[in-house]
């Protein structure tokens, strides 16, 4: 089947990254969000990547323009949705919130429609199984910066077929991603290992082990990580580890349990670099 229009639902960080890949490699591209905010915000920062690009001599003006004018954003969801061959659906990472979503598309998608969920960690069975077409749905984990991170991993649930495995892993390649394929397990493999080491870093910063600097320089300089877990974990957002560190914490055991600074600093609304302040103050920067 040939895959023309995608439409991804989310325009924050992961969102806008996946549709500014998806127009790159020629898709029609629907960008949607709940309010007008948040798809400004997606654009803008579509448009900054794509500005930086065209400074840096890796697109000409109009390859960046043709990008952007491949996105439709839209607050209105039977538009975004109703002609699309691939939902990629990358919300907020709460169970409770993707099914919702996928209970309104259900009355709007056509009968060849794929769910593509980009969660950090929840259950593809259980979002697949409160629609008509558990078979049809997948799980496609991008890693942020989207333009950037090569990788993507594919997670089958137990209804998914050979042809949605198929379909997934052809999109990723085309979108120029390299695709791991791993089982449902909770937060799959890479967050399984890297949102535990980041979440441990919370803890030695919460124990007053290091600064939260020293503890960056250390990880940074030590073991030849590009950025340390900290900013690491201020730039996709202190609330989205959290999120991922209940749910390994509720599956897994106490081993998991989310460190109480991180759970601190996001009661605080300092969820890095999206909101100003995480760990770091980037409104002095
Ligand atoms: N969007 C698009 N491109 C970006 C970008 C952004 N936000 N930030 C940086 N870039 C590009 C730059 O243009 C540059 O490209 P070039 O090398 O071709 O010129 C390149 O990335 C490197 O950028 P900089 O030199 O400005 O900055 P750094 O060298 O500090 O790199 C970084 C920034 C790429 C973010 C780097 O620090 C890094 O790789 N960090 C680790 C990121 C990581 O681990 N991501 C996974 C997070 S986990 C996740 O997302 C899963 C989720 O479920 C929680």
């Amino acid at each position: 089947m040939e895959i023309r229009k995608v439409c991804v639902l989310g325009a924050g960080l992961m969102g806008s990254g996946i549709a500014q890949v998806c127009a790159q490699a020629g898709y029609d591209v629907s960008l949607r969000d709940i309010e007008q905010r948040f798809v400004d915000a997606g654009m803008n920062t579509i448009r900054k990547n794509l500005n930086r690009d065209v400074e840096k001599g890796k697109k000409s003006r109009e390859e960046a323009n043709a990008v952007l004018e491949g996105i439709k954003p839209t607050l209105d969801l039977v538009k975004a949705a109703r002609d699309a061959d691939i939902i990629v659906e990358a919300v907020m990472e709460v169970m409770d919130v993707k099914k919702q979503v996928y209970m309104e598309l259900e009355e709007i998608v056509q009968p060849h429609c794929f769910y593509f969920t980009n969660t950090s960690g929840l259950s593809i069975t259980e979002m697949a199984s409160i629609t008509k077409r558990p078979d049809r749905f997948i799980g496609t984990h991008f890693f942020n910066p989207v333009p950037v991170m090569r990788l993507m991993e594919i997670i089958r649930g137990l209804e998914t077929s050979d042809e949605t495995l198929e379909t997934a892993i052809s999109w990723g390649i085309k979108i120029g991603k390299e695709v791991i394929v791993v089982k449902e397990a909770p937060a799959f493999a890479v967050n399984r290992i890297l949102c535990t080491m980041i979440n441990e870093a919370f803890y030695a910063l919460g124990e007053g082990i290091a600064s939260a600097e020293d503890i960056d320089k250390g990880m940074v300089l030590g073991c030849n990580h590009p950025i340390g877990p900290l900013a690491l974990s201020d730039l996709v957002g202190n609330e989205t580890l959290l999120h991922v560190m209940e749910g390994l914490h509720r599956e897994l055991g106490d081993k998991y349990r989310p460190a109480p600074l991180l759970k601190q600093l996001v009661r605080a609304g300092r969820y890095g670099r999206k909101s100003g302040k995480g760990v770091y103050d980037y409104t002095k920067r």
